[in-house]
């Protein structure tokens, strides 16, 4: 038994309107298993307002900057009015962004001095992990969004290696489902999931938790 964290990802989907229907159809039962959403900014108000005690909130991506002539940034203690947590270094944001080490580096830091709690996720257990992670997300690239997900002894083996390097808590994503979500936090160096198309609707996401619960203490 261990604390799990499920870490549910919208990336860039949803509109207020969906953000409320989903609200009023995701129902949980367990306590156990501690959830957060990390959703795009423009639903950040909206979830905090409305979204109740089930689930922490996060954003998906912070600026490098402080608060100043950035267009477009959204500085870290602006984040820390809505949200407590924040993902850093998500490999749509590697890929599609051309986001390196040294940005990701930074982001980290302005996170941390703003006490966000910061999920940094990485595609393999190289990648180097910045000081002051809260948690590491371990994503193999060909495993998002492609329903083919890590096995989970692999998974476990690649974290256990993880684990080696720092003390943050490590979890794993990649096409997590509720049906395949207990193979992975069944797993000892399993920490929980980050699941990203499986947290889009509410009621999947929820018999996700709640086939999650049983391993968490
Ligand atoms: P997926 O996304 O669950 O849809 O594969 C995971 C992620 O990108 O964090």
């Amino acid at each position: 038994m261990k604390n799990i964290l499920i870490a549910g990802n919208w990336k860039s989907n949803k509109t207020v309107v969906e953000a409320e229907a989903w609200l009023k159809s995701f129902t949980i039962k367990q306590e156990r298993v501690q959830v957060v959403l990390f959703a795009p900014f423009t639903l950040l108000s909206f979830l905090k307002m409305h979204g109740g005690s089930r689930f922490e909130l996060g954003a998906q991506d912070v600026s490098p900057f402080e608060s100043g002539s950035y267009t477009g940034e959204v500085h870290a203690k602006q984040i820390a009015e809505f949200a407590q947590w924040v993902i850093v270094g998500h490999s749509e944001r590697r890929k599609y962004f051309n986001e390196d080490d040294e940005l990701l580096s930074k982001k980290t830091i302005r996170a941390k001095e703003a006490g966000l709690k910061v999920i940094y996720c990485v595609p393999d257990e190289k990648t180097v992990v910045p000081q002051g992670v809260d948690v590491v997300a371990y994503e193999p690239v060909w495993a998002i969004g492609t329903g083919k997900t890590d096995t989970p002894e692999n998974a476990n083996a690649v974290i256990t290696t993880i684990k080696k390097r720092t003390p943050a808590r490590v979890i794993y994503g990649g096409s997590v489902t509720a049906e395949n979500v207990a193979s992975f936090v069944s797993q000892p160096a399993i920490d929980g999931v980050l699941p990203g198309g499986a947290s889009l609707d509410a009621k999947h996401f929820g018999r996700l938790i709640e086939n999650a619960s049983p391993y968490a203490s």
